[in-house]
């Protein structure tokens, strides 16, 4: 765990600083998978793509869901932590292409260029959110699907996100105002921010060993 407090330093410490990728074995030291050689690939892929704030933001999201992903392995329950820190570090990939609702979609796109699995294209394309049904993607203009987190690693993901704001750890109260906020609501009765709630009430029963997942 120490590993995970310095990692988290480091990423406050270098916010502002240069571009990571030109000293990419710091950060990677720290990191606890620093010796996965598919977690390199990965990292060096999305620091070639995209954006400084992009890719800080993605290893913020990361950590996060290494944190919670291994608590709730401890807990008893059944998930693919490898897969999930690494689609936690891929999210955003697409962000080289969009910043906006089609960040995901885009980020499929090359992650299936890249030869990723699909597990990992699904992780991307399902994590706005906490997802988005096939009814409001057509609505929005997204090629007509269902974008709704279904494994363990995919709602981790989206969960961790909503729960980082830039690289900063916030809660759901926050994330849920900002989001009021964007789309000019009066109140939590919008369908997106109902879907977010309900993942984090699953996520947070997990964490607190209730198995209703
Ligand atoms: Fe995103």
């Amino acid at each position: 765990m120490n590993n995970i407090i310095k990692i988290y330093e480091f990423l406050k410490y270098n916010r502002n600083k240069k571009y990571p990728s030109h000293n990419s074995q710091n950060i990677l030291k720290l990191f606890p998978y620093v010796n996965d050689p598919k977690f390199k690939k990965s990292y060096d892929i999305l620091s070639k793509l995209c954006e400084k704030n992009v890719v800080m933001h993605s290893l913020a999201v990361s950590l996060y869901t290494y944190e919670l992903g291994l608590n709730i392995k401890n807990k008893g329950h059944t998930i693919n932590l490898d897969l999930a820190v690494i689609g936690a570090l891929l999210h955003d990939i697409g962000r080289s292409l969009s910043h906006g609702i089609d960040h995901g979609v885009k980020g499929g796109e090359i992650l299936r260029k890249y030869k990723f699995s699909n597990e990992i294209v699904l992780i991307t394309e399902r994590h706005i959110g906490a997802g988005i049904p096939k009814n409001e993607a057509m609505e929005i203009g997204l090629p007509p699907k269902d974008y709704i987190p279904i494994t363990l690693e995919e709602k981790l993901v989206a969960h961790c996100d909503n729960l980082i704001s830039d690289i900063e750890r916030v809660d759901i109260t926050y994330t849920i105002n900002k989001l009021r906020k964007k789309l000019l609501l009066s109140s939590n009765n919008h369908p997106a921010i109902l879907r977010i709630l309900r993942l984090n009430n699953e996520i947070n029963n997990l964490l607190n060993n209730k198995n209703n997942i």
